[in-house]
């Protein structure tokens, strides 16, 4: 079914140490990303997608800000058991991380040509002459006009869209085995956002570079992905193919999704949700289902026990939800009707 998997990440749980106490942002959150494969990362703001990111990375300050636990396996090795040099040495270079806003990532006093060189040498054994060749193709590579003046440019010399094209060549220096891109796309004009993705599809074909792609937008998922992990306040709710979710979402969050996704010939900048109700904060997570709060369908089962992520017996998808195989049926509306 899916692909040999570069990462696993198994009951990752990441807590925040707050004022309010210790919030679980990533709640037990398991699901793969094979090799050579686009897995989309998809739900409302607030659902943890970028804390699961980050927390791959192991970006959080582990002494003040956060902790984490369970098992990040990449390529055979657990990410939470590595030391502090272990890990530097992984990031940007065994896998890299684009972010929403590239301004805010880009350092201002130096050129983008000296920040690409920069990332180069400190994983690479290369020469400055050598690096800025280099620089220079990365640029050309993500498709940015003129790279040798480009290169000399500072970060706010550029439009967003360059910018973010820096970042990827910034990202793709050391030809990383794992690109996780955060909603890469969101702030800029839909032109630029197809292009940008096309880039990362383009990326994953030719080096067979993994994508680890999140966003809150289903259009860009079903272009882009191969797989989707629908989250849901810091837990996967849904997991399965891209075909399969599209044609057979089972869980009532990602059917709500997916009645709110634009159509394909409309306005694309709208964003999630149309499921009715909002995101709960994490201080307010009661017992039972997280969704429960705004199911349609839940009932005292749904607001007591938590349902857990399982294979629907006979399907591909992962779901957690009591109801899955009514609504695979098409069966919830009348058990519903029953209760
Ligand atoms: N640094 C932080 N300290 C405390 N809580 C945080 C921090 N970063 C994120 N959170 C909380 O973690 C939850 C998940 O956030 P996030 O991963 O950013 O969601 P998403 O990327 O899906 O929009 C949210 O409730 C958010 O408020
Ligand atoms: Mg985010």
């Amino acid at each position: 079914m899916s692909a040999e998997p570069l990462l696993r990440i198994r009951g990752l749980r990441t807590y925040f140490h707050t004022e309010r106490g210790r919030l679980a942002a990533v709640d037990g959150v398991s699901f793969d990303v094979g090799k050579g494969e686009i897995v989309g990362i998809v739900g409302e703001s607030g659902c943890g997608k970028s804390a699961t990111a980050q927390s791959v990375l192991r970006l959080f300050d582990e002494k003040r800000l956060a902790s984490y636990e369970g098992e990040i396996d990449y390529d055979g090795t657990d990410l939470l058991r590595l030391s502090p040099k272990q890990m530097r040495d992984i990031r940007g270079n065994e896998i890299s991380m684009i972010f929403q806003d590239p301004l805010s990532s880009l350092n201002p006093v130096h050129t983008v040509g000296q920040q690409i060189v920069e990332t180069l040498r400190l994983h690479r054994p290369i020469g400055k002459k050598e690096a800025a060749a280099r620089a220079i193709e990365l640029l050309r590579m993500t498709g940015i006009p003129a790279p040798e003046r480009r290169a000399r440019e500072y970060p706010h010399q550029l439009s967003g869209g360059m910018r973010q094209r820096v970042m990827i060549a910034i990202a793709l220096a050391c030809e990383p085995k794992l690109l996780i891109a955060d909603e890469p796309t969101t702030a800029l004009d839909v032109t630029i956002q197809a292009q940008i993705l096309e880039l990362i599809a383009g990326l994953n074909r030719r080096l067979g570079m993994s994508v680890m792609l999140i966003t809150h937008d289903l259009g860009v998922v079903a272009e882009a992905c191969t797989r989707v992990v629908v989250m849901y306040l810091g837990q996967v709710v849904e997991a399965a193919d891209v075909r399969t979710l599209f044609a057979k979402p089972l869980h009532p969050y990602t059917i709500g999704l997916m009645r709110s996704v634009p159509r394909l010939d409309g306005d694309r900048t709208q964003e999630l949700p149309a499921v009715p109700g909002s995101v709960p904060t994490l201080g307010q997570v009661s017992p039972g289902c997280r969704f429960a709060s705004r199911c349609a369908f839940a009932d005292d089962r749904c607001r007591s026990e938590m349902p857990e992520l399982e294979t629907l017996p006979g399907t591909d998808t992962q779901v957690r939800c009591w109801y899955a195989g009514q609504i695979a049926e098409g069966r919830l509306a009348d058990a519903n009707r029953e209760r």
